[in-house]
């Protein structure tokens, strides 16, 4: 049976992949990036609930018939009035690299706080199922904001986010850390336990 994620970030797209072949193996994740044609709808929305519903929905049009879903996630930084947010991906500008929206980031934090570097990740996902029924679940990971960039995996703010309880950061700890603890492995695990209940 198939899933469909409405996303084409390979980052996300890697851990669902992940996450999935250990919850539901049963579950094949194709994604947006399996659709040529796809194109993605704005994300206009004002919450990570608005925006994730916003891409489920364009993803369930184009497969009416199966299990979709899609996420929006972000990073909460408490000193930065919890920006980014659901700016996460966009926050050094609409074009910016992961290592953009990292270093202003830092910038940020050096001008607004001296001490306070908490933070922490939220997952929302939307799924239809093959009927139509509409799921929210949510995942967080709590954690603090490294001085400087470190290690080689992952994407997004992986480089600068020590988890609670943590010394290195996501990306010095890597994909399996992240399977067993992340903000997006919980709202999975959520997700995967309402998909047990329906099929
Ligand atoms: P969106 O959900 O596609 O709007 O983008 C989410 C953005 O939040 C990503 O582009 C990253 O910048 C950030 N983000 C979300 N989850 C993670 C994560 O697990 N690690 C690092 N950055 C993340």
């Amino acid at each position: 049976m198939e899933i469909w994620v409405g996303t084409g970030n390979k980052g996300k797209v890697s851990e669902f992949k992940l996450l999935f072949e250990k919850l539901k193996p049963e579950f094949v994740l194709k994604s947006t990036m399996d659709l040529p044609t796809y194109s993605a709808p704005p994300e206009n929305g004002q919450s990570f609930v608005d925006n994730a519903r916003i891409k489920a929905k364009s993803m369930k049009a184009m497969k009416p018939q199966t299990w979709v879903f899609a996420e929006d996630s972000g990073l909460e930084v408490e000193a930065l009035g919890n920006l980014p947010g659901i700016h996460s991906a966009r926050y050094a500008g609409p074009k910016a690299s992961d290592s953009e929206n990292t270093a202003k980031l830092l910038k940020m934090l050096q001008i607004r706080s001296a001490g306070n570097r908490k933070a922490q990740f939220t997952t929302v996902i939307v799924a239809y199922s093959s009927t139509g029924e509409e799921i929210i679940v949510k995942g967080e990971m709590k954690g603090s904001i490294a001085p400087l960039p470190k290690g080689q995996h992952g994407f997004g703010y992986d480089p600068v986010f020590i988890p609670e309880g943590q010394t290195q950061t996501l990306a010095e700890l890597g994909p399996g850390f992240k399977a067993q603890h992340s903000h997006r492995a919980m709202a999975t695990h959520a997700l995967v336990s309402e998909i047990k209940e329906r099929i």
